[in-house]
């Protein structure tokens, strides 16, 4: 019905009316690439747009919409995308925060949530989820993605699918997702913004393609290319990336939109002129252009100089037409344009305290000595720090439609969750960034940094009187949220400014420190964890940021949350992850041993690795029994373990599974994710953890990128996080 329908449509079209539906236009409600179109209304009404993005609320989208419907020949109706990158208009954790909830229930469910807010406020496209994989916190935008693992980025990247998407993509309340940023954006050399990614096909198979694969496989119906080059060439000119990889051997066969003028920006990576390099993407298998106008500029002279072919233009036109098709929009062009649904969806009681909920469950507690949290609800804290009081900072980066000013901070937070039990009293201590030069870059983009232009010992010396006079100490440090996400690379991951200064300070008072994290980024945190009593990390929690925090600095709720992404001692180390190779001089720990693979600085260990996260309880684990010490490929293993809870609280953990592959044709990493599962356990209890190991679990991607099993020893391992793990052996045998 649909190749009908669209092919009918084709026919009666122009090829100017098939150039424009390749057009995708931003709206300057928002900005965010380095230019704005223009003349939009004017391009709508001559069929130049196929879709509009950064403007969203029903009045808006329906005006735009109109422009289309009644004032074009074919009343073809617009796509209306946006940034809906962890929340729309309620705002959850930022991405990185999400993942580290371990819960696809609650990560489904956020973006369930964003697109019943983002369609009832006009828009039926989000450029999510970002399933990116990232190992070097340098880079800005780990914020927005799950992180360094590739089978976790996967499940990730199924659950924001589902949860946008949902089962039927023509219904009101569900919006098409866009993977992005295809391929291997998150890889970029040095961790710079927009660099260069130099990677083998193998790294590519095995740990970069999975989490885009499965995005895809859970119906995605929009993937938006990368700005990098992928090996020599640009990823929105590269065929073998758009169409053989992605086509013919994915099955993709739903709509590919550049990013924001990465086909301009063929020119610099030297490509070419305007001129050729928009034939080159369209041949490639873009088939919009977002912002940078090239296929509406060249497109027709191309086809006239038989650079492109009509065919081509019709197939990528073809695209444009389906995913309308798809979302209902030739049924209904004003679908998504309902006043009374914004009325009643926006930010439902509902909404807002799942996000609190989310919220919390993303934190992670990194260090708790002397059980120093929870904190009694008596006494006075001492609230020190640039993020105790800000609600800009706590909805993060890319918070798209967030009205920050709806925002909970950390100091409002606690009073509501402690009341007059306590006693609060405040100072700043330090701005985030003294950098002149950052902050007039950050505030020029949106930042909104305040700054107190007193000295930074005029501000630690009323920070440390103040502390003086309290029973514990509640530092809320970290970065402000344009200091991550897109651009927002930092060479230096420490506490940036005079953070850490502050915080010297403060603990020569002696009193109790806590430290509450806010960042978008694995930090270098060596001084803060061998310092600090207690340190929760926090992310950009969303709307509910700071009630979620006092939640849990009062023990209402207890931590749960881990890492996916490791935290390294120094940045030196990056990029660093947990699912590193051996190598042939791997280092064991023989402090004379000079020819093996380590720094002579420092550790190769990370500060806090993948999967890490306390509890105000504790957990022991058993050694992992095997249902069999030898396997089919038929046959499933089963790995159990006896989890007991031996603190003072209730808790909930994630028991994680990793396996290892010992010997393989190609080298294979000391350990691999493969499966996870969150427990509740109370005061005492014990519980059994069984696991079942298939050979899907086992198979890598061979020297010619075959998906195999090769028979041979194996190691599993369970435990508390990548590093704490009981280990058991088993070996893998051919079927008879
Ligand atoms: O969706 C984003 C992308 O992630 C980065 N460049 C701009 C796009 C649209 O805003």
């Amino acid at each position: 019905q649909m190749d009908r329908f669209v092919g009918d449509l084709l026919a009666k079209m122009t090829l100017d009316e098939k150039i424009g539906q390749l057009n995708l236009v931003a709206v300057g409600f928002d900005v965010t690439g380095p230019v704005v179109s223009q003349n939009v209304d004017e391009n709508i009404r001559k069929g130049n747009v196929g879709g509009v993005f950064n403007t969203f609320t029903p009045i808006a989208a329906r005006k735009l919409q109109e422009l289309a419907v009644t004032g074009t020949r074919l009343q073809i109706p617009l796509l209306f995308g946006y940034d809906v990158i962890h929340g729309h208009r309620t705002i959850f954790p930022i991405p990185l925060g999400l993942s580290a909830t371990w819960d696809m229930g609650l990560i489904e469910k956020s973006a369930r949530i964003a697109a019943e807010e983002a369609s009832a406020d006009g828009l039926n496209w989000v450029f999510s989820p970002m399933v990116d994989i990232a190992r070097d916190p340098r880079w800005g935008r780990i914020a927005e993605g799950a992180g360094e693992d590739t089978w976790y980025g996967s499940q990730v990247a199924r659950a924001m699918v589902r949860g946008y998407q949902g089962e039927d993509l023509t219904k009101e309340n569900t919006v098409m997702a866009c993977v992005k940023h295809f391929a291997l954006y998150g890889a970029a050399e040095a961790g710079r913004d927009y660099n260069t990614v130099d990677m083998s096909l193998l790294r590519m198979y095995q740990e970069f393609l999975p989490p885009y694969k499965a995005a895809i496989d859970a119906g995605a119906a929009s993937v938006m290319t990368a700005f990098n080059e992928i090996n020599g060439v640009p990823a929105s000119a590269n065929r073998w990336l758009l169409t053989e990889l992605l086509r013919e051997k994915w099955g993709f066969d739903g709509l590919v939109v550049t990013d924001y003028t990465a086909i301009n920006e063929l020119v610099p990576h030297g490509l070419g002129t305007e001129a050729e390099v928009g034939a080159l993407a369209l041949k490639a298998g873009a088939d919009m252009d977002m912002v940078g106008e090239v296929f509406l500029k060249h497109l027709a002279q191309a086809v006239k100089s038989g650079a492109v072919s009509e065919a081509e233009i019709d197939q990528a036109c073809r695209r444009v037409l389906e995913a309308k098709y798809k979302l209902g929009l030739f049924q209904d062009p004003y679908r998504y344009v309902d006043e009374q649904r914004a009325k009643e969806t926006i930010m439902k009681q509902e909404y807002i305290e799942a996000a609190r909920d989310i919220a919390r469950e993303s934190m992670v507690l990194l260090k708790n000595e002397k059980q120093t949290l929870p904190l009694k609800r008596s006494g006075t804290i001492a609230l020190i720090g640039p993020l105790a009081t800000s609600q800009r900072d706590m909805i993060g980066n890319w918070s798209g439609a967030g009205d920050w000013k709806l925002a909970v901070s950390v100091e409002q937070g606690i009073k509501q969750v402690a009341g007059n039990s306590v006693k609060v009293i405040y100072a700043k201590g330090a701005n985030i960034t003294d950098d002149k030069q950052m902050i007039e870059r950050l505030n020029a983009h949106g930042g909104e940094l305040q700054i107190d232009t007193r000295s930074s010992e005029q501000m630690i010396a009323e920070a440390v009187k103040v502390a003086r006079g309290a029973d514990v100490i509640v530092a809320v440090v970290g970065e402000s949220q344009g200091m991550t996400g897109e651009a927002a690379s930092r060479a230096d991951i420490t506490l940036p400014g005079q953070q850490q200064e502050l915080l010297k300070a403060l603990k020569k008072t002696g009193k109790p420190l806590v430290l509450v994290l806010m960042n978008g980024r694995p930090l270098a945190l060596k001084w803060e964890d061998e310092n600090a009593d207690a340190i929760l990390e926090t992310w950009f929690g969303g709307t509910q940021a700071g009630n979620a925090i006092a939640d849990m600095l009062f023990g209402v709720y207890n931590p749960s949350g881990k890492l996916t992404a490791t935290f390294p001692v120094e940045v030196g180390q990056v990029p660093i992850y947990y699912s590193y190779k051996n190598t042939g001089r791997p280092f064991g720990g023989e402090q004379l041993d000079k020819y093996k693979s380590r720094y002579l600085d420092v550790p190769n260990e990370p500060l806090y690795p993948f999967g890490y996260g306390l509890s105000y309880t504790t957990f022991s684990y058993s050694q992992p029994q095997l249902s069999q010490h030898t396997m089919l490929p038929s046959e499933t293993l089963e790995v159990s373990v006896e989890v007991r809870n031996t603190g003072n609280y209730d808790g909930e953990e994630v028991v994680q599974l990793y396996i290892q592959d010992l010997v393989g044709t190609v080298t294979r990493p000391v350990k691999e994710l493969k499966n996870f599962q969150n427990i509740s356990l109370k005061k005492g209890e014990r519980k059994t953890v069984t696991f079942p190991i298939t050979i899907d679990d086992l198979k890598f991607y061979n020297r010619d990128l075959e998906y195999v099993y090769e028979p041979g020893d194996f190691k599993v391992y369970i435990g508390t996080n990548s590093r704490d793990v009981q280990e058991a052996a088993f070996t893998l045998r051919e079927n008879q």
